[in-house]
């Protein structure tokens, strides 16, 4: 194996580099290098430019040259900055309980809602997790998604929290996407604590986050904050906790009602999540901070519900990741090309915003400044489209998926 490897011609590459981190985006403004090479140095991008100024150096350094003899279009891997796909179980009934216009109250007590998977999840072995998440990742990484972020969040005690954690860390050793973990520990109150929330919290805090940190599961802290789950109030001491101990913040930030975006930016964290319900107090206060801001059109979709207001947030000038929230719940259907696609035509989005949401834009929500552009010295992962305009990608709405994808400098995925 050659340690150099060259590919092109590709008819359109779609780099991202100098795109803007914050702020609305215009097409024009996307840089589109045409017959373009990507020329990798082990798991890097060396270089990006035209194939046949690259192929002139490469003489000097013997590289492996993949000539493309089609039509192609480069895009960075996608990376779904917001999932939880490290479930047990499966929530039909919830789905057509609540199409069929039943409310979230008769839903849990009728044995569903995010409960229903904590007990499946409990009740799966590490084996199954693996097995369930692994499947899951790779059906993502067939649609581009080279990077993709699993939080915990459905075992709700040290000890199942733990498992879910390890699972997901055992998976990304086995997979080829890299699966970036969150302790989701604050998703809900377990029922066996009595309405006491301070006390759970506390417990997670003193017992979990050393271990998480000890056995380098994860560096990212999340939570809920919403009626049904945790307040600002229970949830300031515990992110301050997290804080000091050196963990990323991100939030499940006005999903239904507002104060979790206030809580993400008075924190600091890296990302507020879901902002269905932000109103124009929200979004200024978002947009002035350093938080990215992650649409969730998956989650809409799933409940029937407004999407998170990415055209406002844009101009205002935030920061906008797109993510899919794939879960068992509220966003079943594990889709994020299709929903980003989807979220662009109700939003009013331009293919740029698109395309920084699920990339540049996307490894700034995760806090990763290795990946994200196809510029020198990030990782050489990218996506190729078998077409010869970037805007077809977007105009087929989702159907339109990568016929190769590359990892870390690597072949891994062709189209049958
Ligand atoms: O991001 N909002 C809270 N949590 C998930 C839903 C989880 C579930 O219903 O299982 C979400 O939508
Ligand atoms: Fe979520």
């Amino acid at each position: 194996m050659k340690e150099y490897k060259l590919i092109g011609p590709i008819t359109q590459l779609i780099s991202l580099s100098n795109t803007p981190v914050k702020g609305a985006l215009k097409d024009e403004d996307l840089i589109i290098i045409k017959d373009a090479g990507i020329l990798m140095h082990r798991e890097q991008i060396h270089a990006v430019g035209k194939f046949s100024e690259l192929k002139d150096k490469t003489e000097v350094l013997d590289a492996e040259i993949h000539e493309l003899k089609a039509d192609y279009v480069a895009t960075p891997g996608f990376i779904d900055c917001h999932t939880h796909i490290c479930f047990a179980g499966s929530r039909a009934r919830d789905y057509a309980m609540r199409n069929s216009g039943k409310t979230y109250l008769e839903i849990a007590k009728a044995g569903g809602g995010i409960w229903e998977t904590v007990t499946k999840t409990r009740e799966a072995t590490i084996e199954q997790l693996i097995h369930s998440t692994t499947k899951r990742a790779n059906q993502l990484l067939k649609n581009g998604i080279t990077t993709i972020e699993v939080k915990s969040g459905y075992g709700l005690s040290v000890e199942e929290e733990l498992k879910m954690l390890r699972s997901i860390k055992e998976t990304d050793l086995n997979i080829e996407a890299d699966l970036i973990a969150t302790c989701l520990a604050g998703h809900m109150l377990p029922k066996d604590y009595d309405g006491n929330h301070t006390k759970y919290l506390t417990e997670i805090s003193e017992q979990l986050f050393p271990i998480l940190k000890t056995e380098g599961l994860t560096n990212r802290i999340d939570a809920f904050i919403e009626q049904s789950a945790f307040t600002a109030e229970h949830i300031y001491p515990y992110f301050h906790k997290a804080k000091d101990m050196g963990f990323d913040i991100t939030v499940h930030a006005d999903q239904f009602s507002t104060s979790g975006s206030e809580v993400a930016v008075n924190v600091g964290a890296i990302s507020a999540d879901h902002l269905e319900a932000s109103t124009e107090r929200e979004i200024n206060l978002l947009a002035k901070s350093d938080v990215v801001s992650v649409a969730l059109p998956g989650a809409s979709i799933g409940l029937g519900c407004a999407f998170t207001p990415a055209r406002k947030i844009l101009d205002a000038g935030g920061a906008l990741a797109i993510a899919s929230d794939w879960n068992p719940g509220s966003a079943p259907m594990g889709d994020l090309l299709t929903q980003a696609c989807i979220l662009g035509t109700f939003e009013k989005l331009s293919n740029a915003e698109i395309i920084a949401g699920l990339t540049s834009r996307a490894a700034m929500a995760l806090n990763l400044t290795d990946r994200g552009t196809l510029t020198s010295g990030k990782l050489a992962d990218f996506n190729l489209f078998q077409t010869n305009d970037f805007n077809e990608i977007w105009y087929h709405q989702g159907k339109l998926t990568p016929s190769h994808v590359w990892k870390r400098g690597d072949l891994i995925y062709t189209k049958q």
